[in-house]
């Protein structure tokens, strides 16, 4: 099958592009290196037409509000109405996140809308949301350490995904039956939570340190509170899948590096 991947070239993006080609399809990369940019339409219409599915991946890296703007928003919507248009009506998969419309921290509020955009379109769609990748919750971790003690927002949980099977269920989700319109799909998480103190503690050991102590912070108002409060956490009905946060930290260079 021809699978378009936007953002194909990105960390998540990649990994769906070799979940693909291992499986014998023709996966075709989609970004600004390959001359398609989500947030303009430039080459995206030529990009799908002979697609028969679509995997967007394509995000902004900046936090800036006219990335999110342009980019996720603005390009999540128009690999929406480009696959609604394009000749073979492609089976159309996006990547949000796990509870973002519950906390209204910027980015989330920017994917969010993303995911309302391919809802309400005439694409045939397919919208997952998965947990924190568990490169993310080891930099949240590092980032919150100073010293001998770690910072973290009290009560808070995290319940991080191995990225590799996030990637190969969404390309299982894009070659698999399409929907007639526009769906939520399946949450994606790991097989486990943890607080702060507790991954902090496992990153410290994975790196030959002493565990830092952690330091509960309060929460005070929406955005922070939604993080302390489990807002991200998945439902019962998550799939749950993938390598433990230890199994993926026992395998990863130290040190590690970025996020
Ligand atoms: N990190 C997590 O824990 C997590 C958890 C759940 C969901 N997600 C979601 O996963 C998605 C992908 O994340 P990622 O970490 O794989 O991102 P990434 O590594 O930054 O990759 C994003 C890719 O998008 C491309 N891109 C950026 N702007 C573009 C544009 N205007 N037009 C076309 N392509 C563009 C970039 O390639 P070019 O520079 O070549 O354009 C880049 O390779 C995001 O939507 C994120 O919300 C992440």
């Amino acid at each position: 099958m021809r699978v378009v991947v936007t953002g194909g070239l990105g960390a998540v993006g990649s990994r769906v592009v070799q979940q693909l080609r291992s499986q014998d399809h023709d996966a075709v990369v989609a970004s600004r290196r390959t001359g398609v940019d989500v947030a303009t339409g430039e080459g995206l219409e030529a990009m799908l037409e002979d697609a028969e599915a679509v995997v967007h991946t394509a995000d902004s890296a900046s936090p800036r509000a006219r990335s999110l703007r342009e980019i996720t928003v603005g390009g999540t919507r128009r690999v929406a109405e480009a696959a609604a248009r394009a000749p073979r009506r492609p089976h159309l998969v996006t990547l949000s996140i796990v509870g973002c419309a519950e906390v209204p921290y910027v980015y989330y509020r920017a994917k969010a809308a993303a995911d309302e955009a391919v809802l309400a379109s005439e694409a045939s769609a397919t919208v997952v949301a998965a947990t924190q990748f568990h490169s993310l919750a080891a930099y949240f971790a590092r980032l919150g350490r100073i010293g001998p003690v770690v910072l973290g927002l009290r009560g808070m949980r995290i319940q991080p995904v191995e990225i590799d099977w996030v990637a190969q269920r969404l390309a299982e989700i894009a070659v698999g039956q399409a929907p007639s319109d526009a769906v939520r799909g399946p949450d994606l998480t790991g097989p486990a939570s943890f607080d702060v103190a507790t991954i902090s503690r496992l990153v410290a050991e994975h790196h030959g340190r002493r565990a830092p102590r952690p330091v509960a912070l309060p929460a005070p108002g929406r955005t922070l509170g939604g993080f302390a409060g489990g807002a991200i956490l998945p439902g019962p009905d998550a799939e749950v899948g993938g390598l433990p946060f230890a199994e993926w930290l026992a395998a990863q260079p130290v040190p590690l590096r970025g996020r």
